[in-house]
């Protein structure tokens, strides 16, 4: 053991720290940003199916405020929220059959940003209507979700489909969720998307933060330490946690995280062995905040709500500042990291070999988008089977 009581200088104090910076690279969303582009490459999941409604809604995705809504034939939309002609925000437009009118001076947009109407304009001066565009951004709906692209349209790739959630077993039907389950906390949480995407292969912090610190939050088996691998697939970091358990069985985990977003966790409270249940979306709301959208196999309503953690028998939102102390979570521990981490103050050591794995991945993703090719895990193909994962929580004989 070396002597660390004995420092004659008192070296290494707190005096004169670097000033600490972070990778803007991986984490930064905004448009042009180099993340940014590569997330634009991807559909992304931006409400629920009743999110989209005649009721316009305002939506934030990677920095660029939005405003979503469903015109009375059921077609959802999503467009820039300042209005074409003049710039007052379709946030107080009427949703029609046809589309979205602004409340200013009336222009009707379609889905497509197309303005169909304008009704203060003599016909003659409407010539130019067929000219003018809303900005909007291509929405699909799958899962219970409402998805969007906001890529260059030419590189529009087919909104994936996922095996975990295209092959149901008996009794089973696909609910969505927007209330942050993996979050811990409430929706929308006040850190960098990347701090909680890196949690994802980090099966160490689930002994230490949820099963001493927290008391068992989940079950007992996950209090175990585990012995870790991890692999670089195509679309992401596989980690494997293998535990023996005290009755001599093993249980063995895998759970991924997938590009762009994608939590493939099963679930840690290990209700049923078997392939992952559910998928969560991690959609950076901008640099600094960011919030969760799940979709999974259910076999009773509310059952993804109901598997939110709870701590001393409350969710989180009801815990007091001091069981928030005593009693730390995600939401604490990631938010506590900063609004975005500092990387250069950062000591990655062998548990952390996951989170390098998965930098590196990013950063080749972002080189290819940069260098004019295609991420990995875009496909242009309709026809494009099903995504599968090997995720899941399985029990082995020794
Ligand atoms: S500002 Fe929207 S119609 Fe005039
Ligand atoms: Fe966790």
């Amino acid at each position: 053991m070396p002597d660390t009581t004995t420092d004659p200088l008192d070296t290494g104090t707190a005096y004169g720290r670097k000033q600490p910076a972070y990778n803007p690279i991986l984490t930064e969303v905004g448009a042009g940003t180099l993340m940014g582009e590569l997330l634009r490459r991807y559909w992304h999941p931006i409400g629920l199916t009743r999110d989209a409604s005649d009721t316009p809604r305002k939506v934030r995705v990677l920095g660029e405020d939005l405003i979503l809504f469903r015109d009375r034939a059921g077609r959802p939309g999503l467009v820039h929220p300042h209005c074409a002609h003049r710039g007052a925000s379709l946030y107080y437009g009427r949703v029609e059959e046809q589309g979205i009118r602004c409340c200013y001076h009336g222009w009707l947009f379609d889905v497509q940003g197309h303005c169909l109407e304008q009704p203060c304009e003599p016909e003659a001066g409407q010539r130019t209507r067929g000219r003018i565009r809303q900005p909007w951004y291509p929405v699909q709906e799958l899962y219970g979700m409402v998805w969007t692209y906001m890529g260059p349209p030419e590189k529009k790739p087919v909104l994936p489909r996922y095996a975990a959630l295209e092959v149901l077993d008996k009794g089973e039907f696909i609910e969505a969720d927007d209330s942050s389950i993996g979050g811990g906390g409430p929706p929308v949480i006040p850190c960098n998307w990347l701090q909680h995407y890196e949690n994802l292969v980090d099966p160490f912090h689930v002994v230490i933060l949820h099963g001493s610190f927290s008391g068992t939050q989940f079950v007992k088996e996950m209090d175990v330490l585990p012995v870790v691998t991890w692999d670089t697939v195509e679309l992401g970091v596989c980690t494997t946690s293998i535990r023996r358990l005290s009755d001599g069985k093993v249980f063995r985990r895998i759970s991924q995280a997938a590009l762009p977003t994608l939590r493939v966790i099963p679930s840690p409270r290990v209700g049923r062995y078997g392939r992952v249940e559910s998928i969560g979306w991690v959609l950076p709301i901008d640099d600094h905040s960011f919030r969760i959208y799940v979709a999974g196999r259910v076999r009773e309503h509310g059952e993804l709500v109901r598997m939110r953690s709870r701590l001393n028998g409350k969710l989180w939102e009801e815990l007091t500042e001091e069981e928030h102390r005593r009693l730390p979570g995600d939401y604490e521990a990631q938010v506590s990291q900063g609004k975005i981490a500092c990387h250069s103050d950062e000591h990655l050591v062998t548990s952390d070999k996951g989170v390098a794995m998965l930098r590196r991945l990013l950063q080749k993703q972002v080189d290819l988008v940069r260098d004019g090719k295609d991420p990995a895990g875009v496909s242009f193909d309709p026809d494009a089977a099903p995504v599968v994962f090997d995720a899941g929580n399985f029990l082995e004989d020794a």
